[in-house]
């Protein structure tokens, strides 16, 4: 290592308005943390921190989607595999991030609950944009957030392009796999239908991998994402009967009766049912 001394005059002039926090707008990004609690409940602030870093993630989350997307458009399933593997490792972090919450007892959280009361991580704009840009267009959310533009906006905007999940499947098409034409949407509206013509595609290439190897490599990926979803949406459910038990939500929902009828939504359905099909019928 050099002996050099550190010494921070000698920076050049024009680096010396940049520094660690001026980059990463620290002082703004701390000053968002404001406790509705009166007098100031302590566990308010681990509340609102982990709900703010998640949502950090959710943007990061969509912004590599976008990335996706394009690199399944332009049919290059290495680079679509680069994008996975970070948003895998990111779903898995958000996974672990709600068990943080375990540390948080419910009298701590009825402490200060009363006072967020609608607000809930059911209006989260960017779960529901990262639900409709994988394809879960549940047209529900439409009409339930007609009221609220923004989220209307945002989502109506998504669904005028095809999902990661149209995307894929063109792109499997264009690579010359037989998938039928009725499973290319030609209007992105609605949710999803898995389709049994698809299914058989994919069968195929799972079963003569020879050939196949980066797309049976991109297909276990995005079955390994989809899985952290679904293991994400479980630990919140978990965390929310552990806290608040049947209760309703602060959102309005029946609480652990509607988290639980979102759990067995999957983003990439044939990829799921072709299980089945391999094999002997037991
Ligand atoms: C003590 C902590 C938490 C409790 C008790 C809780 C409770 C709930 C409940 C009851 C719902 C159903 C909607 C409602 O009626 O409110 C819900 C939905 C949701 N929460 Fe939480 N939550 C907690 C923490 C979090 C965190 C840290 C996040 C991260 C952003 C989050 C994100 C969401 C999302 C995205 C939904 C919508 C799920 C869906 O529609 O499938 N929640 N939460």
């Amino acid at each position: 290592m050099s002996d050099e001394k550190f010494e921070p005059e000698s920076f050049e002039p024009e680096y010396k308005e940049l520094n660690y926090n001026s980059y990463l707008k620290i002082p703004e990004l701390l000053s968002l943390q404001q406790e509705l609690s009166e007098p100031k409940h302590h566990d308010e602030m681990f509340f609102i921190v982990i709900h703010q870093a998640m949502e950090l993630w959710f943007k990061e989350l969509l912004h590599e989607t976008s990335l996706l997307i394009d690199a399944l458009k332009d049919g290059v399933v290495s680079r679509a595999l680069k994008v996975l593997k970070r948003n895998i490792a990111i779903m898995e972090l958000c996974q672990k991030q709600i068990n943080l919450l375990h540390t948080l007892t419910p009298v701590e959280f009825a402490g200060f609950r009363d006072r967020l009361r609608p607000a809930s991580g059911f209006q989260s704009i960017q779960f529901r944009q990262f639900e409709f840009t994988y394809g879960l267009r549940d047209n529900f959310f439409l009409k339930f957030f007609s009221e609220n533009s923004e989220m209307l906006e945002s989502l109506s905007i998504i669904c005028e392009q095809p999902s990661v999940y149209d995307v894929f499947i063109k792109s499997l098409k264009e690579a010359g796999y037989p998938v039928p034409n009725s499973a290319l949407r030609s209007t992105y509206t609605e949710i999803y239908e898995a389709n049994s013509g698809l299914e058989s595609a994919i069968k195929a290439i799972y079963e003569s991998p020879e050939d196949n190897y980066h797309w049976v490599l991109l297909f276990e990926a995005m079955l390994d994402f989809d899985e952290r979803v679904a293991l994400w949406r479980f630990t919140h459910l978990l965390m929310v009967e552990r806290t608040i038990g049947k209760k309703r939500g602060t959102g309005g929902s029946s609480g652990q009766k509607f988290l639980e009828s979102r759990l067995h939504y999957r983003f990439f359905p044939e990829l799921w049912n072709v299980r089945a099909q391999i094999g002997s019928d037991y």
